[in-house]
């Protein structure tokens, strides 16, 4: 299966899909020399969303997991028109959120691009109707995960002055909207303290995944190891040493131009 993002935050989904599913063969692309998607066009971000979906589907991935919430908004329509495999799209957990708020106040960080596009403000109409919801546009964070840097000072000082505003309007929960930011999770927790529950979508997106798989008869569970194999657009030792440090054991990326 394909897993792909703007850069390497769909690690934490792909963590999730690999738990669930151990014995699938795994390709994942991070599109690193082309991150953050967030600034770019809508017709940028759908040209190297087709070109590298189209690379996954050549190598043979039977479904592709868009792990990435701005591609998700902005192009999953014209993805599902273009190419016969299935397509797992990212949906922000903001009504497991809902459901599991003591204080009905929630928090939802995300790239500026998914707090103000229509889609979440969907699923907030939708989902919480009864809750307060304060979406919080994050950027940074996703150039400080794509360049290693985890922890320290540099991302205590990018998170504070948004976790601060959340934490004394005694918000309890908080959406991790972005799939590069459960890597700062850690730290989210040491600024904020154990009572803030944080919730992302890694875990449901693997369990759709499975289920898709499984209704199209497409599940390989079980029938030995699975595999894995990296590629980027980015330059190829940085990248294979950030993957390393996020997926917890040393990998190879391979840089992979794909062109729109
Ligand atoms: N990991 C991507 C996401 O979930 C980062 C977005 C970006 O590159 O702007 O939205």
């Amino acid at each position: 299966m394909g897993v792909f993002d703007s850069g390497l935050g769909g690690l934490s989904v792909l963590r999730e899909i690999q738990r669930l599913l151990p014995a699938e063969h795994m390709l994942y692309y991070g599109d690193s020399g082309h991150c953050p998607y967030g600034g770019r066009s809508p017709e940028y971000i759908l040209g190297r969303s087709a070109a590298v979906t189209q690379y996954l589907v050549q190598r043979g991935a039977k479904i592709i997991v868009v792990a990435c919430n701005t591609a998700t908004s902005v192009c999953i329509p014209q993805l599902r028109a273009r190419f016969r495999v299935p397509i797992v799209a990212m949906v922000p957990a903001v009504k497991p959120a809902a459901a599991a708020t003591r204080s009905e106040k929630i928090g939802v960080l995300a790239t500026p691009r998914t707090v103000t596009g229509e889609s979440l403000a969907a699923l907030i109409r939708e989902h919480a109707r009864d809750t307060e919801v304060y979406p919080v546009p994050a950027p940074g964070l996703v150039e400080l995960v794509e360049a290693g840097c985890l922890s320290g000072p540099e991302v205590e000082d990018a998170l504070r002055p948004l976790l601060e505003p959340l934490m004394a309007r005694g918000v309890d929960t908080v959406v991790l909207g972005c799939t590069h930011y459960p890597f700062l999770g850690n730290v989210i927790t040491d600024l904020a303290g154990p009572d803030l529950a944080i919730i992302d979508s890694g875990e449901a997106v693997a369990r759709q995944t499975r289920h898709v798989l499984a209704d199209r008869g497409l599940l390989r569970s079980g029938i030995g190891e699975g595999s894995l194999e990296l590629f980027t657009s980015g330059e190829a030792d940085h990248v294979s040493a950030v993957a390393s440090r996020l997926l917890g054991k040393p990998v190879t990326v391979t840089h992979v131009d794909v062109q729109p």
